[in-house]
């Protein structure tokens, strides 16, 4: 139907005729010439009526905004001064001879321009939020990735695979979504939360190195950062060590970057998680952030200040101290006591500062409610472990470990970012040697830190039944901007460590073999040492694509709430599909007097 997009006439045709088909971005009179801006989703093209052409000035006169046409015409020069640099076809225009209405349009709920519609309405009309060209643009880049992704895997010998999405339910943390068996009567498959189990079976298989772009499913809290139904670059490989895969990745990650973005990642530093919560308080730390914690426990153990010196002398707990160069200036009175609010929803008690003005006068230099606790020893103790400068703001959290990680931690983050200290760019990092385990006090036992296929370090059963809570793992998360990426690890192959980390876990032999039997089988009949990982897809083109949710990078999400305004999913079924399931709802349904909904 047409000779050129809309985005591709540009001065170099001028002179030809061409015909194009799109939609009518804006319709503007001009005192007897009619200009339509024309929309595909290669850009806006100007198309210009005038009387003398009679038919189509009428025809160009009726159309109204989102109507699709198809026009033709002759490709001119803009006349001098009406030159538009910021369009790619600004120099140009249509001089239109022809027009065929192709279809018409209702006045639509918003005009793709609008950027102040709510995300409710937007994912409603998701058909017209996506002529938008940012999200022309984000779709597109996503396409782009996932090639080169295949390119890369297929250049490396990878298989793409597919795994079944009716399967059993895979444990990797999140609640499951649940399908009911109409021929096994109260029976339910589960949709993959990841295609783990599989792949690994494929590396049992004799595979080798097997990828997949593979759709997963998660019932959880939502985020920005997380969809109940997300893609992920999912990899699994066999005779690699755990630097090799890593390499592997990583190669990938920086060749999507350096070939779609022109961005060079530099090599991919490695910090031990340990390390990463010392330090930034998260096992994603954004490294553009200057901002650091700081312990300060053997400081403040003696101290007479209970809120310190209890946390101080526990080894379950944390004192930490978050300096703020310059806070002085930065923060006032008002803003930090915001600073002790936000803390708060981490579990935080309080937030003790310390005001540096003037470090030569000693304490009379400081301001704070607690400087009159701390003894002189722990104030220069501190001054100097964190580095002050007059004009600093000290921040402290005493508490449980996990609570001061996650309370300074997401401060450092809300600081960096609020105050501009965070700076503009790339910062990726690999997260290594993860705990195999983490004590969970609520059930009083063992938690993975990753999944239980993880192979513990060393890879001896014995040794890790002896000391579960210092064995390490060979885990390792990438991480961008502060983002977890993807996270993978070295499998466990043998059946004897896999049936530890499952006592562990505190899963007992039925259980071991009802759900996972299979693969205790698998692992007996000649599994080869493996490794893999999974990239977050949604997450890696949410941060090329610079946009703050996943849900600008997909087409048809769902909301925070797990709910399509689209289709209107999930949506209620009749009594008779539950009854073939051999499923009573307990929710009533809501009947209008009169209707009989057990049809
Ligand atoms: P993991 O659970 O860490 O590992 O998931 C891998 C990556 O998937 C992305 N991701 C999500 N993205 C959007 N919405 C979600 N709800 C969501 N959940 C996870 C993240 C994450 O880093 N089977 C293992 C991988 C392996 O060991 O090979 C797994 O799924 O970017
Ligand atoms: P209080 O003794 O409760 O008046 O607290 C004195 C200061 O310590 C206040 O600034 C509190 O915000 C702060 N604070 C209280 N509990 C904690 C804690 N667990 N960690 C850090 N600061 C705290």
């Amino acid at each position: 139907m047409r000779s050129h997009y809309c985005g591709q006439v540009t001065e170099k045709i001028v002179g030809e005729t061409v015909t194009v088909c799109g939609w009518v971005h804006r319709r503007r009179d001009h005192g007897g010439v009619i200009f339509i801006d024309l929309r595909d989703r290669e850009g806006l093209l100007q198309c210009v009526f005038d009387p003398d052409t009679k038919d189509a000035f009428a025809a160009a006169d009726r159309l109204r905004s989102e109507y699709v046409v198809r026009i033709t015409g002759k490709v001119r020069p803009r006349p001098a001064g009406t030159e538009n640099a910021g369009m790619v076809t600004g120099r140009i225009e249509v001089l239109g001879k022809e027009v065929e209405l192709l279809n018409r349009a209702e006045t639509p709920p918003f005009h793709p321009d609008d950027e102040t519609v709510g995300e409710d309405t937007r994912l409603k009309f998701r058909y017209i939020d996506l002529r938008r060209p940012e999200m022309q643009q984000n779709l597109r880049l996503r396409h782009q990735v996932i090639k080169r992704i295949r390119d890369y895997m297929d250049a490396h010998g990878f298989i793409d695979v597919e795994t079944p999405i009716l399967t059993r339910a895979t444990p990797e943390g999140a609640r499951d979504y649940l399908v009911p068996s109409r021929t096994h009567a109260g029976k339910f498959f589960a949709l993959p939360q990841s295609p783990q189990l599989f792949k690994q079976l494929l590396m049992m298989s004799g595979l080798d190195r097997y990828y997949q772009i593979a759709r997963c499913f998660r019932d959880e809290d939502l985020r920005a950062d997380r969809q109940p139904e997300f893609t992920q670059l999912d990899v699994e490989t066999s005779f690699l060590s755990q630097d090799e895969i890593m390499a592997l990745i990583e190669g990938l990650v920086k060749d999507i970057f350096g070939h779609l973005l022109d961005v060079d990642l530099g090599t991919l530093p490695h910090m031990s998680y340990a390390e990463a919560m010392e330090r930034y308080g998260s096992d994603k730390p954004d490294l553009r952030n200057p901002l650091e914690l700081v312990e300060v426990k053997d400081l403040v153990a003696d101290v007479d200040f209970k809120v310190f010196s209890t946390p101080a002398k526990d080894p379950k707990c944390r004192v930490t101290a978050l300096r703020v160069p310059g806070g002085r200036e930065k923060l006032t009175r008002g803003e930090i006591d915001k600073c002790t609010e936000f803390v708060k929803i981490y579990g935080a008690k309080g937030l003790a500062y310390i005001v540096v003005n003037d470090k030569a006068k000693g304490r009379e230099g400081l301001q704070s409610p607690i400087v009159k606790n701390l003894h002189d020893a722990a104030l220069s103790g501190i001054l100097e472990r964190t580095g002050a400068q007059d004009g600093d703001v000290i921040f402290f959290g005493a508490d449980k470990w996990r609570v001061v990680c996650d309370a300074l931690g997401a401060l450092r983050l809300k600081l960096g970012n609020e105050l501009g200290l965070t700076a503009a760019g790339w910062r990726a990092l690999w997260v290594v040697d993860w705990p195999m385990f983490e004590f969970d006090e609520d059930t009083q036992g063992w938690i993975s830190l990753h999944h239980p296929f993880t192979a513990p370090k060393p890879f001896d059963a014995d040794a890790l039944r002896a000391n579960p809570g210092a064995t390490l793992s060979q885990g390792y998360d990438i991480v961008l901007n502060g983002i977890e990426l993807g996270g993978g690890s070295v499998r466990i192959h043998r059946p004897d460590v896999q049936q530890a980390v499952f006592d562990l876990l505190g899963i007992g032999a039925d259980e071991q073999q009802e759900k996972f039997g299979f693969l205790l089988q698998a692992l007996s009949y000649g599994a080869p040492p493996h490794a893999g990982i999974a990239l977050g897809l949604d997450r890696l083109v949410m941060l090329m694509a610079g946009r703050p949710s996943i849900r600008d990078v997909i087409a048809f999400p769902k909301t925070q709430t797990a709910h399509c305004p689209l289709t209107d999913a999930p949506s209620s079924v009749d009594a008779r599909q539950l009854r073939e399931l051999h499923i009573r709802s307990t929710v009533q349904p809501k009947v209008a007097p009169g209707t009989d909904t057990a049809a």
